[in-house]
């Protein structure tokens, strides 16, 4: 394993020295390069910045089989997730764009990024705790959605780069920031694996009671990214009940059974086989954007979701210790981010999230999962997204 990678770091480093500065910032994927993967993620200096006085940057990761991923710690963003497919072709099976500017745009769609303080949406943008009301900052209609306007993901989070395998990412929300109470201090851990795994490792404690639900909100592609829409990938996702929503995307409070349903996934089933039918929660969503939950209480490691792209073979099983995932399949993407990776535009439908987390409006819903953190308690949450390929 440690001779691989020694071999494959060299040879990594005669390619890129072998490059001219142009091709690494085009992001072209038709490489003629031994490494493969090397010209495939976007130029270093298209992220390197200050933002708010901090630098930015774009780390990579690698592992023994060269799988690569590629994060910026604006926002905590997966730019890259560069996977081999069924016949070793390497495949970007991540959204994101070529530069940094493309994650500040008014209205980006949170392409890669760590979400909080709160994912997803906060009905009214207010809740109560312990007797007293926070208002939060409205920025989806009159919700909270995705911890505000500036919410982690437009921050710029401290980078600690370990070794090829892991990245620390640490982030201070301060009291009040927007609205939330108490100073939160954050810290995401991305690990790759060996076994082409990305691991995520979510801390945060706080210096007053407040509410937290972090996760990520890679959109992917397991076709490649950029390559047509998501609707032929087989979706498996292990809950029995989802959390309806009202017109707002507010979850009712109801658990209701996905049996009968189009959001029954028990059994891996096309996403585009159901996405269009009559039926009044689709119409609500524009499709699939829902909470769905997996546990009652259990908060052990465990498969929550397993999908497949058929043009790639290529597979990715979502594992977690939280109790629900958002299946959001880009509904509201627009194509207008033409600015994504060696150009490519994403319109409707042609990424999908799979966001593990507690209950959208928790804060909200005494009957759901707690989301409240306390002084002297730590909030710890972990994702692992693996990818696998039938080999042909
Ligand atoms: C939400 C969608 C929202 C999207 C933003 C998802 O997590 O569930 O409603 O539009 O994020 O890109």
């Amino acid at each position: 394993m440690k001779t691989n990678l020694v071999l494959f770091l060299a040879a990594g480093i005669l390619s890129l020295s072998a490059c001219d500065s142009s091709q690494q910032q085009t992001g072209n994927s038709d490489s003629t390069s031994t490494d493969s993967t090397s010209n495939m993620i976007p130029s270093k200096a298209n992220y390197q910045d200050t933002v708010e006085g901090k630098a930015t940057d774009l780390y990579v990761l690698k592992n023994a089989n060269n799988m690569q991923v590629a994060i910026t710690n604006f926002g905590g963003r997966v730019v890259s997730i560069i996977v081999p497919d069924k016949d070793g072709k390497m495949t970007d099976v991540a959204l994101g764009y070529e530069k940094l500017s493309g994650y500040q745009k008014a209205n980006e769609p949170y392409f890669g990024a760590i979400i909080g303080r709160y994912g997803n949406r906060i009905g009214n943008a207010q809740f109560q705790l312990d007797g007293k009301t926070y208002k939060l900052a409205a920025n989806n209609g009159p919700a909270s959605l995705h911890g505000g306007p500036t919410g982690f993901h437009a921050r710029v989070w401290d980078a600690n780069q370990v070794n090829d395998y892991t990245l620390e990412l640490s982030y201070v929300s301060k009291d009040g920031e927007e609205g939330f109470p108490g100073n939160l201090t954050c810290k995401v851990v991305y690990t790759l694996t060996d076994d082409n795994a990305i691991k995520i490792d979510y801390t945060a404690t706080t210096d007053k009671a407040t509410v937290v639900n972090l996760t990520n909100h890679t959109y992917f592609n397991l076709n490649g990214e950029g390559n047509g829409d998501i609707n032929d990938h087989i979706l498996k996702i292990n809950a029995t009940k989802f959390t309806p929503v009202d017109a707002a995307l507010i979850p009712t409070g109801e658990l209701k059974d996905v049996a009968g349903t189009p959001f029954d996934f028990t059994k891996p089933t096309a996403v585009g086989e159901r996405v269009d039918a009559d039926d009044a929660q689709l119409k609500l969503g524009k499709g699939y954007d829902h909470n769905f939950v997996l546990t009652n209480g259990d908060t052990t490691m465990k498969q929550a979701a397993l999908i497949t792209g058929p043009k790639t073979g290529i597979s990715m099983e979502v594992l977690t210790t939280e109790p629900g995932i958002q299946f959001y399949g880009g509904n509201f993407m627009e194509g207008k981010e033409n600015d994504g990776k060696a150009g490519k535009a994403y319109p409707f439908r042609t990424g999908f999230c799979l966001e593990t987390q507690h209950f959208p409006d928790s804060p909200n819903k005494p009957s759901f999962p707690t989301t409240t953190l306390k002084p002297g308690e730590t909030y710890k949450t972990s994702t692992i997204y693996k990818f696998t390929a039938a080999q042909q």
